[in-house]
Order: structure tokens, then sequence, then C-alpha cells
């Protein structure tokens, strides 16, 4: 290995590192073979308003950007997905390549395979390669806590581990609760979560995300009273994480949870409104959940993120390979430009004081 894991070392499988993998591998392959996007699209409710006159020049745009005391060439995070089992390399590799070049951020998908099982350490340790402007490592809540007596839960010394392996400037903890319920061998416990993300956020810097469900302003402003830093709201309206879960119940024969999945497929607080919800707090805010183009990306923007991050949307691409997903981030780039463009926004800035309209279903959320 050219770079990253110091303190986790490859071992051989049990049978829960096993199953892990598995499961790693088995998300990647459903997202990329199912239909998992949510029912209905919440960023078209978010229309930016036309300025026939935009006074600049297109070779003005700046997209450039300062996330978490990093500078991004655009406002753009690859969020969370993969690692843990072998063919998980090449698409971390890709992305991360990618990453690299156009000069946009990145997180890797869970760690647990590797840290609690040494797990194909490799398959995210290749990310550290690669010059990402700013990476996230990726540990669950359900992991920071016990969840049966004699279990390891995740402590600093995992956390490191983690954070070393891809070399990550900060750590993602991911809030999944409506998965492990769909997830026929889930995580039920969630209880003294919140008390062990302060622990942590007080020796490493903090994002929590969701995973396509939503953060409410409140579950935002607790997390921010026990010093998490920065928030991807992972909202309702893209990958539905309900529905990956329910494929995989279906497939184990598991029928109550396959029902829980199609019941909560579209469960959670969409993603516009969340950004919305969590702008006013201060705090940098990735704006996540169904960002499938660069005008998603300037609506998101325009809504008061920092930067808007996608997941299913690029994934097809990685598991391509590296031209494909160079070429999708500089799509969104260009998309994001053109936004900018017609609406006479300069820089980023210029872009979130762009006026906007909320029509749709999103509209009776925001006036609740
Ligand atoms: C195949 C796949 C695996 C994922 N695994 C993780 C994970 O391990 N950790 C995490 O925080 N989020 C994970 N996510 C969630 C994404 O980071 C993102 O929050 C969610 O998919 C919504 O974004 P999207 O609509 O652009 O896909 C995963 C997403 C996909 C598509």
């Amino acid at each position: 290995m050219a770079a990253g894991p110091t303190r986790v070392r490859a071992k051989g499988p049990d049978r829960e590192g096993l199953d892990l993998s598995h499961r790693k591998a088995e998300h990647v392959k459903v997202v990329l073979g199912r239909d998992v996007e949510g029912r209905y699209r919440y960023w078209d409710d978010i229309q930016l308003v036309h300025r026939a006159l935009p006074e600049i020049d297109f070779e003005e745009i700046d997209p450039s950007v300062t996330l978490l005391d990093r500078t991004l060439k655009a406002p753009i995070v690859i969020t969370g997905m993969t690692g843990g089992f072998p063919d998980a390399a090449k698409i971390n590799d890709n992305l991360a390549r990618a990453a690299a070049e156009v000069g946009v951020a990145m997180g890797v998908g869970s760690e647990r395979a590797a840290v609690l099982k040494g797990q194909y350490p490799e398959s995210y340790a290749c990310v550290a390669k690669h010059a990402v402007p700013l990476k996230f490592a990726n540990l669950g809540a359900p992991q920071i806590i016990a969840q049966k007596a004699g279990d390891r839960a995740v402590g600093p010394d995992e956390v490191r581990a983690a954070m070393d392996l891809i070399h990550a400037d900060a750590l993602a903890i991911h809030l999944n609760f409506l998965q492990e319920m769909v997830q026929p061998e889930g995580d039920r416990r969630a209880r003294g979560c919140l008390p062990r993300i302060g622990e942590l956020a007080k020796r490493f810097p903090v994002l929590a995300k969701e995973t396509g469900a939503g953060l409410s302003r409140s579950v935002a402003e607790a997390l921010r009273d026990h010093g998490v830093r920065a928030f991807d709201v992972s909202g309702t309206g893209g990958t539905s994480f309900a529905a990956v879960e329910y494929y995989r119940a279906v497939d184990q024969g598991a029928e109550r949870e396959a029902r829980v999945g199609k019941t909560f497929w579209n469960w959670g607080i969409p993603s516009p409104v969340s950004v919305l919800e969590l702008a006013p707090l201060g705090l940098p805010v990735i704006a996540s959940g169904g960002i499938r183009s660069g005008l998603d990306v300037a609506r998101a923007v325009a809504l008061g993120a920092t930067a808007a991050g996608t997941a299913g949307g690029i994934l097809k691409a990685a598991a391509t390979g590296y031209e494909e997903t160079r070429k999708e981030l500089e799509t969104l780039v260009h998309e994001l430009k053109v936004a900018m463009f017609l609406t006479g926004s300069r820089t980023v800035a210029e872009l979130g004081r762009a006026p906007y309209v909320v029509t749709g279903e999103s509209r009776p959320w925001i006036a609740r």
C-alpha cells in the first residue's frame, strides 16, 4: 500500500467481518441495478429567478468556496459511499482521483469494516494517494455506542485509525436509524449517541450527516451544542436507504423488514427544507439527498448551503471509470456556472443571495 494505514492492519475474515463486506458490496449493487430513488424531486421545487441581463462575463465566474478551512474549486462534495470489499478500491480510487483533479471534497463509506474488523483497508486507503482538498472519514452513530453486551463500541482510537487510513481532515458521523430499521440485521439501539458524539467532537472535527432522511433544526441545534462543526443534511428525495434495504430484505426473505422498507420508502425531511432549517445556525451546511445536476448545486447554495453533496448521482460513473467520473464532476461544475451566469452571480457568495421561489410539495414544509 502506497499511503495511509498506520494503525489498521488487514486481517483474515471472521463471520461478522465477512457480513459487513458483503453488505457494503450489496449496497453498491442494489443502487446500481435497482430503482432506489425517492418518489419526488424536491430540488425541482426550488426555482432560481432568471436574470436577463447578467452584467458579468461567463469567464469571470469563480465557483470556489471555503469549507472547514479548505479551499474547493467548486462547492461540491462526493459524500461517503463505499469501502470494505475488494471492488470498492476501484470506485474510491476513481472518485478520489477525479475529486483531486476537479478540486472538490470527498468522503468514504463507513470504515467500520476496516477499523473494527481489519477488512480490506486498502479499499479506503487508496483515497490518501490523491490530493483531494478535503476528505471525510466515516463511521456510524450506531457503532459509537455498544449495541449488545460485550460489543466493542468505536472510541477515539478507532476514530484516529479511520482518519489516518485516508488522511482525513474531518470525521463524518452518519445517522442512519431509518436504514437500521429496515435492515434485517439492523442495530436498534440509539440511546446515548448524542453525548458520545459530543465526546468525539472534543477531540476530532466532526461533521454530522444523515443518510437520506434529513436533519431537522432541533436535532442540528443539539448536535451543534455538542460540538459538531458542520452538517450534511442528506434529506429525502434522492437515494432512499429504505428502498436499498427493502431489496436486501426481500432477497433474504425478511418479510416484516421488506414491508417496513416499502412503507417508509419516502420517509424523511426533504433535502431543500432541511437546508433552509439549518442554514441560520451559522455552521457550514452540505446540501445532499437528490443532488443530480449543477443546477441542483446552485439551488442548494441559493438556499444557504456552503456546498452540495452527491452520492447516488455519481456512483455509476465511479463504477465505470476515472474518465467518466471526472467528466460527471466537470459537467456538474459547468452547469453550476451556467446557473451562476443566468442569475448574475460572479461568486458563490453572490449566488447565496440570488432570489428564488419555493413551489410544489416543499412549500407547505417551510410554512409549517
Ligand atoms: C451505495 C451507497 C452507499 C452509501 N454508504 C454510506 C456510508 O457508508 N456512510 C454514509 O454516511 N453514507 C452512505 N451513503 C449515503 C450517501 O452519503 C448520501 O447521504 C445519500 O445517498 C443521499 O445522497 P444521494 O441522493 O446523492 O445518493 C451511501 C450511499 C450510497 C448510494
